[in-house]
């Protein structure tokens, strides 16, 4: 990765596209309040926490019955898996273009994930998903990088089968299928705080549902022990049912982080479209090149990304896209090959901890051409006419 902020081949600094946008004022006061009362643990007040109201206001946002607070959305994933109450050794399917805390999470509920290939446009291909749903016990979709796959087909095939859909919308926050919020789709929907997401709270997960029981048991295993669960509001009746009965995995947010991340929720409707016009800007001018080809979204699809992939297209080899991602990076400008970037996370042959991998030639063949670039929401025209400036050089120079 390039250092940000670094001086391009043209001796203009390059933007910064790490930094996160500050944290607005409001949260200072909730902070210096719960610093000096020293009141950080969710379950102290009898009510109304920042955790406690953070769940409330998240649930209202998104339309959804019940929300849980928790400390990542990995965790947000592995308690939905627990909440499925799923056998040991279940199988689950999951895209094999996945950040790999996704098949982490798997792992840790004690069931098996199944990779399924995805298209040269980040999404699922569906006939792989079709082909191996019978024997599946649960599907959970990644949007990676907000990229939505065909959520019709996956929740036609997948009630179906009689299956539950856990939705990864790490990324997805914004997003928007047919006009409904991703994450409301599912059974579950789970989103991550961690600083690069829209949502910025270092670290931090939430997980939605309609589901009262699946709630109540993902509350008591979060770590609502004794009877802290009277402190969910709504929750009350379906919780008692479950206290001593679950184990206490003990993954929750504290007060601070809930503090972090109220004051910015009224932000995420600006995030959104700013992030969509900044995609769409580099976008279109991307897509000028021959060599370069960014995905269009799926009819049914709202985007809110706050980063760009793009695929090498034409005659690239790995020489030229190592060339391409060089060059880049002379210009100030970091991308990312997913397949390329020595042991990349999102690289499903990296994921050794799950023993043997199975190959998925066209998840492959996509990771080996397609290039991952941060945009913030909070980048300005001129800073985005730089990146792709920069991109649209690099790709003239490394294949000419
Ligand atoms: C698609 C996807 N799912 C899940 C996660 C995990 O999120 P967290 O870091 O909050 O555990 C990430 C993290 O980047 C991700 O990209």
């Amino acid at each position: 990765m390039a250092p940000d902020g670094q001086i391009s081949l043209s001796g203009a600094i390059a933007p910064n596209v790490y930094d996160a946008e500050p944290i607005p004022a409001a949260a200072m006061e909730a902070i210096q309040q719960l610093l000096a009362s020293g009141d950080l643990f969710r379950y102290t007040a009898a009510k109304d926490s920042p955790v406690a109201l953070l769940e409330a206001e998240f649930a209202q946002m998104m339309g959804a019955r019940f929300a849980l607070a928790v400390s990542s959305c990995s965790a947000a994933l592995f308690l939905s898996l627990k909440a499925l109450n799923l056998p040991k050794g279940a199988k689950v399917l999951i895209p094999a273009f996945t950040f790999a805390a996704v098949p982490s999470a798997v792992v840790h509920a004690d069931c098996i994930p199944v990779m399924v290939e995805v298209g040269a446009n980040y999404r699922l291909d569906m006939a792989d998903f079709a082909a191996k749903l019978p024997g599946a016990d649960a599907v959970l979709i990644s949007h990676m990088r907000g990229h939505t796959s065909d959520m019709d087909a996956i929740m036609a095939l997948s009630d179906a089968a009689g299956l539950p859909v856990i939705e990864d919308a790490a990324h997805s926050l914004g997003t928007q299928w047919q006009g409904r919020k991703v994450g409301t789709i599912g059974r579950v929907g789970c989103f991550s705080f961690q600083s690069y997401k829209l949502v910025n709270a270092g670290e931090g997960g939430i997980l939605i549902t309609d589901d009262a029981d699946l709630a109540a048991r993902a509350v008591i295993m979060s770590g609502a022990y004794e009877e802290n669960w009277k402190k969910h509001p709504g929750f009350a009746d379906s919780l008692c049912a479950w206290q001593n009965k679950l184990p206490l995995y003990n993954l929750r947010l504290q007060n601070l982080s809930a503090a972090v991340i109220r004051p910015q929720l009224p932000e995420v409707d600006r995030r959104v479209r700013d992030g969509l016009r900044n995609h769409d800007h580099v976008a279109r001018r991307l897509n000028q090149s021959a060599h370069l080809r960014v995905p269009d979204a799926l009819p049914p699809e709202r985007r809110a990304p706050d980063s760009i992939q793009f695929n090498l297209i034409g005659a690239w080899s790995d020489e030229a896209a190592l060339r391409f991602q060089a060059e880049a990076k002379l210009r100030g400008i970091s991308v990312q090959v997913f397949g390329l970037s020595q042991g990349n996370a999102r690289a499903f042959w990296n994921w050794q901890f799950l023993g043997d991998v199975p190959d998925l030639p066209q998840t492959r063949a996509m990771l080996m051409r397609a290039c991952d670039v941060r945009l913030p929401a909070r980048l300005r025209i001129e800073e985005l006419d730089f990146i792709a400036s920069a991109l649209l050089d690099a790709a003239k120079v490394a294949l000419p």
